[in-house]
């Protein structure tokens, strides 16, 4: 196996996969690592499940949004907040849970996202690729019909799995510096803003990307074309109305 840090450094999003099937030992063994990331309480507040077949992949496709990813992948990983399995388990052993709220929610999406991160370290490790997928949460009301998920349960993330069939070139971070607060937050000035994102706004992909766009900076491809007002209150919308629905939001 590579060293652990090169691992981490030299990782990238890979969303192009070889055909080639991930056997269920390799499968099991990374979500085996996956599932010893940290969680609440030691609950295991998550599911995961697994898509590999075709015509599965073709009906969950277009609640992605149609991202070629979900059909080239050979495995598709859709993670889940689940309170159903624990609540089962707490009401068969005279326990009355109380999780039905927003708090419950946020505790299991993260138990969810660790299980999610790990695995995919896990797998980058063993040479594998992987895509997240943003779209669960725009579309979780459709994926949860689709993946039968049962009230107190939430899609927060899906993951492509793949061996890699493209090698791109790695993106930019901002410099670990502009993340990082000593003892207190201490808030950016103007004059700080412009020299943390000065690199990011110069780089040729960034003006190039300004250009097909027809933007005038590149803050603005953001606001106006990849992530919009709109779009983030209508999807707000339905996962709220999705968080009601699976039992985690009362009236
Ligand atoms: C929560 C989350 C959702 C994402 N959704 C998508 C997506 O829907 N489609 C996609 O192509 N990449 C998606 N990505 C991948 C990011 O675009 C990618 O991580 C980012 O551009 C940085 O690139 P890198 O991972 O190669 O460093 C997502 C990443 C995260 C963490």
């Amino acid at each position: 196996m590579a060293d652990f840090f090169d691992v981490l450094l030299r990782r990238k999003t890979i969303r192009k996969y070889r055909p080639e099937a991930i056997s269920d030992n390799l499968l099991k063994e990374l979500l085996t690592a996956g599932c010893r990331a940290s969680t609440t309480g030691n609950m295991q507040l998550y599911s995961i499940v697994i898509t590999r077949d075709q015509d599965r992949k073709k009906t969950l496709a277009p609640f992605h949004f149609n991202q070629k990813m979900v059909l080239e992948a050979p495995v598709v990983l859709t993670f889940c907040a689940d309170f159903n399995r624990f609540n089962k388990w707490c009401r068969l052993r005279n326990a009355e849970p109380g999780y039905d709220n927003f708090l419950s929610f946020m505790t299991a999406a993260i138990d969810a996202l660790l299980v999610a991160q790990t695995m995919c370290i896990a797998a980058e490790a063993k040479g594998l690729g992987i895509c997240y997928l943003g779209t669960t949460t725009y579309n979780a009301h459709k994926i949860i019909d689709s993946l039968s998920l049962p009230k107190g349960v939430v899609p927060v993330a899906t993951v492509s799995l793949g061996w890699p069939a493209e090698d791109p070139a790695q993106v930019d971070r901002l410099l670990v510096e502009a993340v990082i607060h000593q003892e207190t937050y201490e808030d950016y000035s103007d004059e700080i803003i412009d020299s943390l994102y000065r690199d990011k706004e110069m780089r040729d992909d960034s003006l190039q990307f300004v250009k097909e766009n027809n933007k005038e900076t590149l803050a603005q491809v953001f606001t106006d074309v990849r992530y919009k007002k709109n779009d983030n209150e209508f999807f707000s919308g339905i996962l709220l109305k999705v968080l009601h629905d699976q039992g985690f939001i009362n009236d």
